[in-house]
């Protein structure tokens, strides 16, 4: 389970992020970075949380033009971000110009090819909120599925998305997609913003890669406990 927690380091205070992973390396392998956490440190955040043991996934979540997102994944390839994010809606062809400028960056560094994952509706987002802010007239699960099946045609390894979208996910894009959910709240965490969310344990049953979580960890007093709650009940699930 250790290797399916990723916990988002969302503070810009540099010594937060030193002793909150120094509380978690022993705990967790992965770390999300935000806007936030990259701004603060810049790029020697990567090889800062390597020499930690941790995997990084890069949270910067690109929608532009393909050139601009090729290259913005590319730089960040070799930089060596261990998993990229990119919004699905920015199209098939902007996913696929990142895969393809990943593929050569990789291929020239040397390095292994980072995780390729298309965004698809925020968690933070309900189906009302959808219907009237995105003037949609599809459900968010559908909505979901279409920008899966468009992250998967372009050749990205996975989606973010909600743990409550996983199941219908899974029977469209099948089992060595990546799902990555944030949107968990242990039943004992503050709530906040995440409207489409469950509890780790039910993030696993239903068949999460990955549970993302941020304030439920780096907000207790006592990060590394709650990190090792969390896993206890992913275990358990
Ligand atoms: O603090 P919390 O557990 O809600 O953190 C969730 C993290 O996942 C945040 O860093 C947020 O930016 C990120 N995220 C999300 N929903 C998405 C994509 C990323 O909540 N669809």
């Amino acid at each position: 389970m250790k290797n399916k927690l990723i916990v988002a380091l969302d503070t810009d205070d540099g010594e937060e992020i030193d002793w909150i992973t120094e509380m978690l390396w022993n705990e967790v392998s992965w770390v999300k970075i935000g806007f936030q956490a990259y701004t603060t440190v810049g790029n020697g955040i990567f090889a800062w949380m390597r020499e930690r043991k941790f995997k990084t996934f890069l949270d910067l979540k690109f929608h532009d033009i393909p050139n601009t997102v090729a290259r913005d994944v590319g730089t960040m390839t070799r930089h060596g971000a261990n998993m990229i994010n990119m919004h699905a809606s920015g199209g098939v062809d902007m996913m696929q110009a990142a895969r393809i400028s990943a593929d050569e960056a990789a291929k020239e560094a040397g390095i292994t090819r980072p995780k390729l994952l298309g965004v698809t509706i925020l968690t933070s987002i309900d189906e009302q909120g959808f219907q009237s802010d995105f003037g949609s007239e599809r459900e968010i699960t559908d909505q979901v599925i279409y920008l899966a099946e468009q992250a998967k045609e372009a050749g990205l390894d996975g989606v973010v998305a909600s743990p409550l979208e996983i199941e219908p996910i899974r029977k469209a894009c099948g089992d060595k997609f990546l799902i990555v959910t944030p949107g968990i709240r242990p039943k004992w965490a503050e709530i906040g913003d995440q409207r489409r969310r469950t509890t780790p344990a039910e993030a696993i049953n239903r068949g999460a890669d990955f549970l993302v979580v941020g304030r439920p960890i780096i907000e207790d007093d006592n990060p590394s406990e709650a990190a090792e709650r969390i896993l206890e009940e992913m275990k358990g699930a």
